[in-house]
């Protein structure tokens, strides 16, 4: 049995391109004591799959000949631990290939009776990380004004919604017409505004008319800069992510107006990892799953089928190709 396995070929110089990656096949591993056999049925795309490969961020950095780093359902093939047995699905990181060997405790239970989109989509790091930085960081009041960027991506959309559940309004940055139109549409925001478009900047103070007492930025760049423009005294800008960073090698645009407009507009920035909130994971995916049952939470799951697209799901992801959260299906689960 082979395993087959995406290795960064070499540090992009830039934007990611499909070359950056080269495909190999390994010897299936073999658990030692301790370990845990999996097979990777989902692979999570995320923007921090980009960032990994400039620097360590909460995680070792990808040298080339590495296999890349990736957030995985997966199940067990075999277990050389008392605490997980074949069969059972899991979440773990499983890394762009079909198998890894993996340990008790990097892995998470997972209950195969929700659908796997859900669990690789709004009960997984996705669904939290909107969820902890909304309620923890932004506390958003209700007749507030609250602006998401990325809105139309994985956690811009799950976060835009919980705003507008705590009754705010909310207005979402996103790229080009057709995703504003799709966020309102699809997710409900009162507003939303191209960052693409020429005059972003005059179009996010007329989405905005109140100010923003909530700033959930997901890209940095440009788009925070026009959002510090505009703040209201008191705001809370939640630092979740900045993809407008990731993919390049110069240093973005952006953010000039830092850290003056925190000092006039007393407010505050602050970032977070939604794994230092791990301890709280069961709870709030109990949350979001009554909202989800209830319909008041839609979970948009952009499947790609295939383990050979994976470097495009990536490409396309920073591009800003998807709609809700990208995901890769790799294999099906095995009952
Ligand atoms: N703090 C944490 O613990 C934590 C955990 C998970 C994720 N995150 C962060 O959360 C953010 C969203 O992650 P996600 O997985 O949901 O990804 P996502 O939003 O589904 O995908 C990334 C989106 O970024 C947008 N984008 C790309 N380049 C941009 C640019 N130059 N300017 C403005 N927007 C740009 C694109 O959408 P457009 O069409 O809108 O341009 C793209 O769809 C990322 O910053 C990620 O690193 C943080």
């Amino acid at each position: 049995m082979k395993n087959r396995q995406w290795v960064l070929r070499q540090t992009p110089a830039g934007t990611l391109i499909q070359d950056d990656f080269e495909w190999r096949e390994a010897r299936l591993p073999v658990p030692s004591p301790g370990e845990v056999l999996v097979r990777n049925l989902m692979m999570s795309i995320d923007p921090a799959a980009r960032s990994w490969m400039k620097m360590a961020i909460y995680r070792a950095q990808v040298m080339p000949g590495d296999v890349m780093h990736g957030w995985t359902l997966s199940q067990v093939v075999q277990s050389e631990s008392p605490l997980f047995k074949p069969g059972e699905l899991v979440e773990c990181m499983g890394g762009w290939q079909d198998y890894a060997l993996t340990t008790p405790d990097q892995m998470l239970r997972r209950d195969p009776r929700h659908s796997l989109k859900h669990l690789i989509g709004v009960y997984s790091i996705t669904g939290t990380t909107a969820y902890h930085g909304m309620f923890e960081i932004g506390r958003p009041c209700p007749g507030e004004t609250v602006l998401v960027s990325a809105a139309a991506g994985g956690v811009g959309s799950i976060a835009g919604q919980l705003a507008r559940l705590a009754g705010c309004r909310v207005v979402g940055v996103t790229g080009g017409s057709e995703k504003c139109d799709w966020i309102i549409r699809e997710f409900g925001f009162d507003a939303a505004v191209d960052h693409s478009a020429r005059d972003f900047r005059d179009q996010l103070v007329a989405a905005c008319p109140d100010g923003v007492d909530v700033y959930f930025d997901n890209v940095a760049g440009p788009v925070l800069d026009a959002a510090l423009g505009i703040i209201n005294i008191g705001a809370r800008i939640v630092a979740c992510g900045s993809v407008a960073r990731y993919d390049s090698l110069s240093p973005v645009a952006g953010s000039s107006l830092l850290p003056s407009a925190l000092t006039a507009r007393r407010a505050t920035m602050e970032g977070f990892v939604v794994l230092d909130y791990a301890a709280r994971r069961g709870d709030i995916e109990h949350r979001l799953a009554r909202l989800v049952a209830a319909g008041r939470l839609k979970a948009v799951v952009d499947v790609e089928d295939g383990f050979d697209r994976l470097p495009g799901a990536l490409i396309r992801l920073l591009s800003g190709g998807n709609r809700g959260k990208l995901a890769v299906r790799v294999a099906d689960l095995e009952m």
